[in-house]
């Protein structure tokens, strides 16, 4: 596990799901590292997106990394068949579940990468007893349930602290954000500590959604040689 390297990981929440297989290619010729697949329940958050089925079809369709993102209660429940469907990394959230070590270890025991999700009012401190069971920490940007939503700047001292948890557990999960970004905070972010960056309209609602993947990286990139 490094998290040397730099993910633009395009949420699909934002593309056209009438064609989805054709702006799965589009941000692959951009370079796309990651493809990020938002699972509402309507219970968790107050919308309902896609599930088990839509993952099947995507596994289909690319061999990038497949990052599901359980906006669901309980998640632990459907871990095993998101799995099955083809999740190479499956991200719950510390707000949904009672057990979050129990459905952590779950992950891992299926062969696939764990993430731990908190929300924008859950403070970092939540999953300090569970950072030796995560492969990604994700910080939320907006609250979830939509996208197309505005970056909460408080997000960028959120990963700050995430980072230095790191350092002091001597850990090497990835440090990724979600929501409201683009052009103009990743930067910033990349400096914060992030390693992943998750981003729907700034790339699906774009004409040119392979550019502005390039895009993302280069100014994320740049970020990190500015830093001293
Ligand atoms: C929000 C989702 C995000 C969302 C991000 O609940 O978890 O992944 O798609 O979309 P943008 O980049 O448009 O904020
Ligand atoms: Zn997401």
């Amino acid at each position: 596990m490094s998290y040397a390297k730099i993910e633009i990981a395009p949420s699909i929440l934002a593309a056209n799901f009438a064609c989805l297989g054709d702006e799965i290619r589009a941000v692959e010729e951009g370079g796309a590292d990651v493809i990020h697949v938002d699972v509402m329940d309507g219970r968790f958050v107050p919308n309902i997106s896609i599930g088990i089925p839509v993952v099947a079809s995507l596994r289909k369709a690319t061999s990038l990394p497949l990052d599901v993102h359980l906006m669901i209660d309980r998640p632990e429940t459907y871990i095993e068949e998101f799995v099955r469907a083809g999740a190479d990394r499956v991200l719950v959230h510390q707000e949904a579940t009672a057990h979050l070590d129990r459905a952590l270890s779950l992950i891992r025991e299926l062969g696939v990468q764990a993430g731990a999700v908190i929300n924008p009012a859950t403070p970092v401190v939540m999953l300090t007893d569970v950072l030796d069971k995560v492969d990604t920490v994700l910080v939320m940007s907006v609250n979830p349930g939509f996208g197309g939503q505005k970056f909460i700047p408080g997000s960028i001292e959120k990963i700050r602290q995430v980072k230095q948890l790191r350092a002091r557990y001597n850990a090497t999960f990835r440090i990724e954000v979600d929501g409201g970004v683009d052009t103009a905070n990743v930067a910033e972010l990349a400096q914060a500590g992030t390693n992943t960056f998750v981003a729907g309209t700034s790339i699906f609602h774009t004409p040119d959604p392979a550019g502005a993947v390039r895009e993302m990286r280069k100014l994320a990139t740049e970020a990190l040689s500015q830093r001293v």
